[in-house]
């Protein structure tokens, strides 16, 4: 499907180079929405001061080598020389009618298909997940599927923090509590913040548990077979604990996607190693260090990235690098994202700089940090509990899914549905909502998690959304027919219908924006205003009503189209679309 903004830019291109010589066919053409016509060409401004010649003469010239055919049904220049292109009619409804037709809507997979590892979510061991991976959660796995839909090779990463120091004590307390507790799904081993709690506080206070814990970590990482059995029966712990958090919201992570940070362990030595031998990490008080160019602190002091601490252990940084290179030696992947808090950004500058001094990441190879913004409370600070803890995920989801309900009973609520029907759509809206509302705010900027503001059936929220996809399910009801037998002909007679069909030639210019730069809030956006022109068109243009057959069949054509790009386009954000609501 042809955005317009690219065909009529590559049409003013070719007018340039008609006009001025084969060196402008690459010119920027400097195309604009406009709100005289449909778009705006405003790239004579810039041309004219270039070639000492008058804006309009330049526009007028442009104009003059203009190929219209088939596609511009108006060209006025106006003002200084800006360039009014007006879409013929035919063209869109052509351009509908073979998005109609088209299994992908007329969005093509891409010519250059990459590997790229997404990696998201990555949780902590014995830790509960908190808002701030809920998010990391949601954005990478819309990231994902907009990736896949694409034609890209996706490897879903799950790098979940299952090793260090915490789980001498981690075990010591699981001991203690006696290992049955975990096999009975014992609440004291269950409740993750009270498990990992009640071992902090033994930490702290018990001289014998701590000494105990500490061996422990050294039986970890010498491999001790018993030591690792322990440490499995608490990963599998948490890991049944991710997976029903992604279950009931719809992630697409599953067991063959986690590589934790144990994962890498064999992998920490030779990595270290080679920092060495190539000369890139020095002794710096105790510890062994790198020192990547640009970094520096408060005081112009050059910054280290810590490889090896000077007890001898590794840490945080030491695994991302050793992971860095296993994806490049091992995976060969061509792209990575790592959709992670913004707190770790400058974590993840060092650790890129460092790898790209040793080497390991190569010039055609991306890694990118897609920044997460922290989540906000609706008092500006960060989310807590009343109670001052941090707010437990599966609590906000229960509640999210509860006020869904109560909203839901109210504004919506067919009485004809039964208990089953509406609680599955409820949990639709709630789920929903949240994902929504983490998703169409650009990623790396704050946000206020906002109960009532997410869970409005007005706005921009996934409801609102939602709801107008079955709104257009339910015209097909009506009239007896499933969506797929609406074929057509597209014609646009109504501004509605028009506007509409335009929307919806945006689509795989919205996914391929949204996938090229990680940024799933871009078809977040897109996907309402496709909501937005339908809801203008169906206050204007009647369907099952039309005034006549052709203008019926157009229309439930355009209801077609519109339908499958709403929920093709919620499905890459991950956000379900009930069949009624
Ligand atoms: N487990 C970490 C956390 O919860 C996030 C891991 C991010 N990924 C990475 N490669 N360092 O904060």
């Amino acid at each position: 499907m042809p955005d317009p903004q690219l065909v009529l830019a590559a049409r003013v291109q070719d007018a340039l180079s008609a006009a001025f010589g084969p060196s402008y066919a690459d010119a920027d053409p400097v195309i604009r929405p406009s709100q005289f016509a449909d778009l705006q060409a405003n790239v004579a401004l810039p041309l004219a001061k270039k070639l000492g010649r008058k804006p309009r003469d330049v526009a007028d010239e442009i104009v003059k080598n203009l190929d219209t055919a088939g596609v511009v049904a108006d060209v006025q220049v106006s003002g200084p020389g800006f360039i009014n292109l007006t879409l013929s009619d035919t063209w869109i409804a052509g351009e509908a009618q073979r998005a109609l037709q088209d299994d992908r809507l007329g969005v093509p997979a891409t010519e250059h298909p990459q590997k790229v590892v997404v990696e998201y979510s990555s949780p902590n061991v014995a830790k509960e997940m908190h808002v701030g991976h809920l998010r990391t959660t949601i954005v990478g796995d819309a990231i994902a599927r907009i990736l896949d839909f694409l034609g890209h090779r996706v490897v879903r990463d799950n790098h979940v923090g299952d090793w260090g120091t915490p789980f001498g004590m981690l075990i010591e307390h699981l001991l203690d509590l006696g290992e049955d507790a975990a096999a009975r799904g014992d609440s004291s081993v269950r409740d993750l913040t009270a498990f990992y709690q009640a071992a902090r506080a033994k930490f702290d206070g018990d001289e014998e548990f701590a000494d105990r814990s500490r061996s422990r970590v050294v039986a970890l990482q010498a491999g001790d077979p018993e030591t690792l059995r322990l440490w499995n029966v608490l990963v599998d712990v948490s890991k049944n604990y991710f997976n029903t958090v992604y279950q009931r919201l719809g992630v697409t992570l599953t067991d063959d996607d986690i590589k934790g940070e144990s994962f890498y362990n064999d992998l920490l030595a030779p990595t270290v190693q080679e920092l060495e031998d190539k000369g890139i990490a020095v002794i710096s008080d105790g510890a062994l260090c790198a020192f990547p160019p640009g970094f520096t602190g408060r005081e112009g002091e050059p910054l280290p990235v810590i490889i090896r601490k000077s007890d001898g252990g590794y840490n945080y940084s030491t695994t991302d690098l050793a992971t860095i290179r296993y994806r490049m030696d091992t995976e060969h992947v061509d792209r990575m994202i790592y959709v992670v808090g913004a707190p770790q950004s400058l974590h993840f500058q060092m650790v890129f700089a460092v790898a790209r001094t040793a080497g390991w990441l190569t010039e055609g190879v991306q890694a990118e940090h897609a920044q997460i913004g922290n989540v906000l409370g609706t008092d500006g600070k960060i989310l807590r509990t009343r109670a001052g803890s941090t707010v437990k995920l599966a609590e906000l989801v229960d509640e999210a899914v509860e006020r869904a309900g109560a909203v839901y009973d109210e504004v919506q609520h067919d009485d004809s549905f039964d208990e089953a029907t509406r609680a599955a759509i409820v949990q639709d809206v709630g789920i929903g909502a949240i994902k929504y509302a983490d998703l169409s705010v650009a990623r790396d900027s704050e946000y206020v998690f906002d109960f009532d503001r997410m869970i409005s059936f007005n706005g921009k929220t996934g409801p609102y959304l939602q709801y107008a996809a079955a709104r257009i399910r339910s015209i097909f009801r009506k009239g007896g027919l499933t969506p797929d037998e609406a074929t057509g002909p597209i014609t646009l007679t109504d501004p509605a219908e028009r506007a509409l069909a335009l929307q919806l030639l945006g689509f795989g210019a919205a996914i391929e924006q949204a996938g090229e730069t990680a940024e799933p809030h871009k078809l977040a956006g897109y996907v309402y205003s496709v909501a937005d022109a339908y809801t203008t068109f169906h206050e204007n243009c009647p369907v099952l009503k039309a005034p006549d057959e052709a203008t019926k069949a157009s229309r439930l054509a355009l209801c077609a189209v519109t339908l499958r790009t709403l929920t093709t386009g919620l499905a890459l954000l991950g956000v379900p679309t009930p069949e009624r609501m």
